[in-house]
């Protein structure tokens, strides 16, 4: 049966094809739950159609402005089993802030917070079968908007759609911590100061793609990035925040610059961290300090920070055709950060912060 949510969602009825969740462990992002959310902006109707109906294939004209010019926004939060059974978000509300500033950063529409953070929870609620009950397991959840209209013509879309797609994640690490490592690119760069390495777009990640590929080919796991304007000063990696511990106790992670991405995972570490009895600042790296810190001694630990991994350690960084290897990985910054930051995602622990949103199971028959 067809109903409708508080903010006129409506919750259309699943087919008969309705798959159960499987029991073997699904891949990262290649299984997707039975629904999904979708919506539609035009001039004339602002949002509308609001719907959570079954998961399906998008029907695009070939000449659709997000196949060409790459009008797109996306995002990535998780939903956490708890031990009560129930469900956590984490820190939904940055993740919708930021897809809004990053729609502003593309020309494209923002979304009613309220309307878009209802969606998930709903998602969730109807899909609960799928947020996995297993050690560091999770539904990773998918909001994307792209650009609808069919022209070729180069200008911000006037007709976009949003949807939200769910898909169940084992642990990043099954076997217990394995550190990553770095390649430090001098030649290639992710984003710079005035474009768009604030936003989820895209376009920074397939600007990323060849040099992430030429870095695997020389044994190294992911791409450090520095600042595009002197290729001196530290960005990030991968899809990661990055930190440096000093002296054991001082995490500094690079400040925002315009061409990072703002992490909830960074900004949570900031936040925590003196409450866990360690100092954190934000300062502006450059890449010769660090890696001379590093052979010191005096970095004792460096690892990088994001909803996939949420804490991941990097045990070498090369850098001109020299390996720096980190004393610590994993170390026990990172190991106290990634026990704290995920026993409060999971519920294990109280939050103070008021992070988590818990989505009630099997409450008003649902
Ligand atoms: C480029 C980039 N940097 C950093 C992050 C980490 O952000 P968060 O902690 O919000 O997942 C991500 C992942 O979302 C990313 O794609």
């Amino acid at each position: 049966m067809t109903r409708k949510t508080t903010m006129n969602i409506t919750i259309e009825p699943l087919g008969p094809n309705a798959r159960r969740p499987l029991a073997e462990k699904p891949a990262f992002g290649k299984t997707f739950t039975n629904r999904m959310f979708t919506q539609r902006w035009t001039e004339e109707r602002g949002w509308h159609d609001a719907k959570i109906g079954p998961y399906q294939p998008l029907a695009l004209d070939p000449a659709t402005a997000v196949l060409h010019y790459a009008q797109e926004i996306f995002e990535g939060t998780k939903a956490y089993r708890r031990p009560d059974g129930h469900i956590n978000l984490f820190r939904p509300w940055e993740n919708v802030a930021r897809f809004n500033r990053s729609a502003d950063r593309m020309a494209m529409q923002k979304v009613d917070p309220e309307a878009h953070l209802e969606a998930i929870v709903e998602l969730v609620r109807l899909e609960h079968e799928w947020v996995p009950h297993g050690e560091g397991e999770s539904l990773y959840i998918r909001p994307v908007m792209i650009a609808t209209d069919v022209s070729l013509g180069v200008h911000a879309s006037k007709s976009y759609l949003h949807y939200i797609i769910a898909s169940p994640a084992g642990p990043y690490f099954s076997t217990g911590f394995k550190p990553v490592s770095v390649f430090v690119s001098d030649e290639y760069v992710r984003a710079v100061r005035g474009g768009t390495g604030a936003a989820k777009t895209g376009g920074n990640y397939a600007a990323s793609l060849r040099e992430s590929e030429r870095v695997k080919h020389l044994g190294y796991h992911q791409v450090l990035w520095l600042d595009a304007i002197e290729r001196k000063y530290v960005e990030e990696v991968g899809a990661m925040n990055i930190a440096f511990v000093y002296g054991g106790n001082h995490i500094v992670t690079p400040e925002l610059s315009g061409s990072i991405l703002e992490g909830v995972t960074r900004d949570s570490v900031l936040k925590l961290a003196p409450d866990l009895g360690y100092a954190a600042s934000e300062a502006r790296l450059a890449i010769d300090d660090v890696l001379r810190d590093i052979e010191s001694g005096e970095i004792t630990e460096v690892f990088g920070m994001g909803t996939a991994a949420v804490i991941a350690p990097v045990d070498k960084m090369g850098y001109r055709g020299k390996d720096y290897f980190v004393r610590n990985a994993p170390g026990p910054v990172a190991i106290h950060l990634f026990n704290h930051l995920t026993n409060i995602q999971y519920g294990r622990i109280p939050d103070p912060y008021g992070w988590t949103h818990k989505i009630e199971i099997g409450v008003d028959g649902r």
